[in-house]
């Protein structure tokens, strides 16, 4: 019985190794031709990628738009002649006897609407392979043309995008740069997206390739690279199943990253270049202004001035009703509150002027060519002002852009009904300075609507009818600075269920969401909060209404129940760590000397706003390289401040070790002794993080080199020999270091950790310090010398934390960055784990006393 079954098996086994193995494409003869009028005329590999006739994907009910196309788990991959070339039922594609691929509107015309131009290549025999690519060769067996090397408007695993290559949807282009950069363009011009590699490296390259792996990560190699470097993950990456992921650039003019199983015939979004599709170049035609309705985003036109070009499609644009060239003389500006037209290079050079909102708008009314049809004030503070010339022009409104924008229109300004509150007067023959001052009332009023609100938030917030409608307030709010309050379902909707974790803190695990406006944010999910609901929402109060360029912004909030959650800005490059303690492969990731600099003085103006300037002072309490994130310019922004607070509200003479939230090697060694924690406790930390900054190391690494001394202490030796470029990263290039600014760093860092907190300068003064303003002593030995001193007394009599197995268990290991998120907010240790580090972190003192 069983050897028979298993004979039966073992055959079934070959035949259908036999049938996989032998044909592993399907060859198409010279003359043969597909019919679009015939449904069942196509070309067929063995797993059943196809060409053939299909209809427009985009636009199926017009039957007219016909393409010629590779398709692959019913995906088209491939079109002949792009997006283009379509065609009616009466088409034919052919594979002429000379052996050119040809496309024709009929099957009796000679013109091709395109074709692969290997007419005098001697192509012998074609083929078509499982994996998408239709091959011609010639007789000796070379292939003369791919359609794998004539991509159109995806790109599919094992095929190679390099910087011969394009690929194109509608007026939207996606190329590849020579620095590998990737951009896209919109009309071969507008360069609306360039963005790179996740470090500050200047590579060049000379022949960069880029590919998209079966598991879903976007990979950029090249000759002059050890290994490839890793772009951009679908957020599917690596999950198990048949998937086929491949990368195409949408007629939206945004690049993703899609997912299908395999005979699903569904494709999935996993990444998106452009996360906010409004900020894609023209994606609402000319004079649209892009905005979101719930989820999606919808174009309308600026007013009634203005008409849909197409009723049925209103991403074509609008066209004025009267045309600027038919009222002379007559022309006024049409107000835009909270709206921008988008400026990208090549324009963005040439068309910015520094001038006052009023200016931004008269200019381009009355400017001496006249060519000027709107203006872009940006009122940030930048006082810049864009003149828009161009014939093209595209918008984005939104109630959190500052931006006024105004659109040179033929008189009376006419109203908005679909964005109302959006400025604008009744009634004719408006003067200039006449509406200016509507305008003036407008915004008033609306700041009024406001505050209303916001008492009116303030009064019912503890209504249960309030949860539902958070959504529609949450823009306004976002917009005015204050705290949005979610419900924990508009969060689950926006995490898509806490599915994306970017990190596990102390505080809680980190996922990224989707908000209703769409940007990207990280949600944090805090854990073991002791405080009741109304002392939560004071301290997220004062969280909120903590701004500063070097501090992550707080968006929002949930308190519901038992759940208690913080919705912050995203932040691309995730934490300092990733980019200070990388190995070897990943040297890539290394930040220049410029960069470290500048995110050391940058963190360090952060911690200076917390201490010093804000209304209620916040001690951070758990510095370190994790809880600094990097925007995408690189700018240092400090996370995660106010929340020991939060966790852990009890006064500090009740503080027991147990509740210690800080890190071993950053922590201050009065959190040991028992002593009053105050904001030089954040200075020791800085002083360790500057040091790593400057090191490339962690502070409390023990090795051979360092001859086995915690590394903070052998660098205080080295730095009394003069000998800075030991403590230096040796990974930096010599030629790009400024060594004042080192040594600065150096002894600024010295300074900061000094045992006794009184000898720690303030924040406000490392600032000072690191930006040279005021001269920097010879820093003492950051041991205190002294005897009796507040460590050497206190730390060891603490009776608490004395029991010897915690410290032969505390070896203290050389940490490799194990942190594995590629961005968001970063992790800390366990409070569990604290107890024990805090130990090692004492056992390492007095091994170096
Ligand atoms: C298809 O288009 C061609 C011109 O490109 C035209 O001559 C022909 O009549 C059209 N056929 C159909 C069925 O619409
Ligand atoms: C093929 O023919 C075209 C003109 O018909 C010519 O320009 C081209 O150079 C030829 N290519 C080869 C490889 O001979
Ligand atoms: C073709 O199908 C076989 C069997 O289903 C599978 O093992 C193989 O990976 C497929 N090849 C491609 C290129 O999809
Ligand atoms: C086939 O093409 C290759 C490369 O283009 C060429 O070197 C070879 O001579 C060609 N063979 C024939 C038989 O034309
Ligand atoms: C695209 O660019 C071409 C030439 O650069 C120009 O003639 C055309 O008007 C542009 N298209 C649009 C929609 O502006
Ligand atoms: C490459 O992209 C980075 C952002 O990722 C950008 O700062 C840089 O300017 C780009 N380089 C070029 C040459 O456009
Ligand atoms: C990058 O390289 C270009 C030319 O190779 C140079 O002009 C530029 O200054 C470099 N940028 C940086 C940040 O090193
Ligand atoms: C940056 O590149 C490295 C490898 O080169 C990769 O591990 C990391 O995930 C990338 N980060 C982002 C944000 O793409
Ligand atoms: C938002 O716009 C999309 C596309 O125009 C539409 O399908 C959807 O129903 C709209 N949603 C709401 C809530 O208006």
């Amino acid at each position: 019985m069983l050897p028979l079954k298993s004979n039966a098996f073992t055959l079934l086994l070959i035949s259908l190794l036999a049938t996989s193995a032998a044909v592993l494409a399907a060859n198409i003869p010279l003359g043969s031709t597909l019919y679009a009028s015939d449904p069942n005329s196509k070309w067929t590999s063995p797993n059943g990628t196809t060409l053939s006739f299909i209809t427009d994907p985009v636009d199926p009910t017009s039957g007219a738009s016909l393409f010629a196309a590779i398709t692959f788990n019913n995906i088209p991959i491939w079109k002949a002649g792009g997006s283009s070339a379509s065609v009616n039922s009466s088409a034919v594609f052919r594979l002429v006897a000379s052996g050119d691929l040809q496309l024709l509107p009929s099957s009796t015309s000679t013109t091709p609407v395109w074709s692969s131009g290997t007419g005098n290549l001697s192509v012998t025999a074609v083929a078509l392979e499982d994996s998408g690519n239709l091959i011609l060769k010639n007789a000796s067996g070379s292939a003369v043309w791919t359609s794998f090397d004539h991509p159109t408007d995806v790109i599919v695993p094992t095929q190679s995008f390099t910087l011969r290559h394009t690929l194109s949807s509608g007026l939207y282009s996606f190329k590849l740069q020579e620095n590998g950069n990737l951009t896209l363009l919109w009309n071969d011009t507008v360069e609306y997206y360039n963005s790179g590699l996740n470090s500050t490296r200047n590579f060049s390259f000379t022949n960069p390739i880029l590919d998209i792996r079966s598991t879903g990560i976007l990979t950029l190699s090249d000759p002059t690279l050890p290994n490839p470097l890793d772009l951009a993950y679908s957020s599917d990456y690596a999950e198990e199943g048949n998937i086929l992921r491949f990368l195409k650039l949408d007629n939206d003019g945004n690049l993703r990253i899609y997912s299908s199983a395999i005979g699903s015939r569904t494709q999935i979004e996993r990444w998106a270049a452009v996360d906010d599709q409004c900020q894609v170049y023209g994606f609402c035609g000319n004079m649209g202004i892009c905005s979101y309705n719930d989820s999606n985003p919808v174009c309308r036109c600026p007013s009634d001035n203005f008409v849909l070009i197409d009723k049925r499609e209103s991403r074509k644009g609008c066209k004025r009703k009267v045309e600027l060239r038919d009222c002379p003389g007559s022309e006024t500006m049409l107000p835009l509150e909270h709206s921008i037209f988008l400026t990208y290079p090549p324009e963005l050079s040439s068309q910015i002027y520094y001038i006052a909102i009023s200016a931004c708008m008269s200019n381009c009314l009355v400017g001496a060519t006249g060519s000027c049809i709107a203006s872009t004030s940006l009122s940030d503070g930048s006082g810049q002002c864009y003149l828009k010339s161009s014939n093209f022009i595209s918008g984005y409104h939104s109630p959190a852009i500052p931006s006024t924008s105004y659109m040179k229109v033929c008189g009376p300004v006419m109203p908005t009904p679909s964005m109302a509150g959006t400025g604008g007067g009744k009634g004719k023959g408006w003067r200039l300075t006449a509406w200016l001052v509507v305008v003036v009332v407008v915004v008033t009023l609306l700041g009024l609507v406001v505050v209303e609100g916001g008492l009116w938030w303030w009064c019912f917030r503890n209504s249960p009818k309030f949860g539902g409608l958070s959504a529609q307030y949450a823009l306004l709010e976002y917009a005015s600075g204050a705290p949005v309050q979610f419900s924990y379902k508009e969060l689950q909707k926006a995490t898509n269920g806490f599915k994306e974790k970017l990190g596990a803190g102390g505080f809680g695990a980190v996922y990224r969401g989707v908000l209703a406006n769409r940007t990207t944010a990280a949600v944090k999910q805090l854990e073991g909060i002791e405080q009741g609901e109304k002392q939560f929402r004071m301290e997220v109060v004062t969280i909120s209404s903590t701004h500063h360029l070097n501090l992550v912004r707080l968006i929002g909030f949930c308190s519901e129940g038992r759940h208690r959650l913080l919705v912050y800005e995203f932040m691309k490059n995730g934490s300092l760590d990733n980019f200070l303690f990388v190995s070897e492969e990943q040297s890539g990731k290394l930040l220049s000397w410029e960069y470290r600099y500048s995110i050391a003085l940058g963190t360090a103006k952060g911690i200076t706003y917390l201490h010093e300037e804000c209304r209620d002072c916040i001690v951070h309490c758990d510095i370190k390289p994790e809880n600094i994130l990097l925007d995408e310019n690189y700018n240092a922004k400090v996370s995660d401040f106010g929340l020991a607070k939060l966790v852990n509200p009890k006064d500090h003479r009740y503080r027991t070790l147990k509740s210690v939230r800080g890190t071993r090697g950053y922590l201050a060694p009065e959190w040991l002794a028992n002593l009053p924690i105050t904001s030089k406790s954040d200075v020791y930390s800085y002083g360790m993080v500057l040091l790593e900054i400057v090191s490339g190391r962690r502070n409390f690494t023990v090795s051979e080199e360092t001859d086995h001394m915690k590394f903070s202490v052998w660098a205080y030796e080295e730095f009394e020999k003069g000998n800075f470029y030991a403590i230096l990263d040796k990974r930096l290039p010599r030629n790009e270091i400024d060594m004042e600014q080192v040594i600065r760093a150096i002894q600024v860092s010295f300074w900061c950790i000094q045992e006794q907190p009184s000898q720690r300068p303030m924040m406000g003064k490392v600032v000072q310090m690191l930006e040279g303003i005021i001269e920097i002593d010879r820093p003492p030995p950051p041991k205190a010398a002294t005897e009796g001193s507040v460590g050497g007394t206190s730390l060891y009599a603490s009776s608490s934390i004395s029991a010897p197995s915690t410290f032969a268990a505390s070896v203290p290991a050389p940490s490799s960055s194990s942190s594995l998120q590629t961005a968001g907010i970063s992790s800390s240790a366990s409070g569990k784990q604290v107890y024990r580090e805090s130990s090692s972190l004492l056992h390492i003192d007095m091994d170096t006393k």
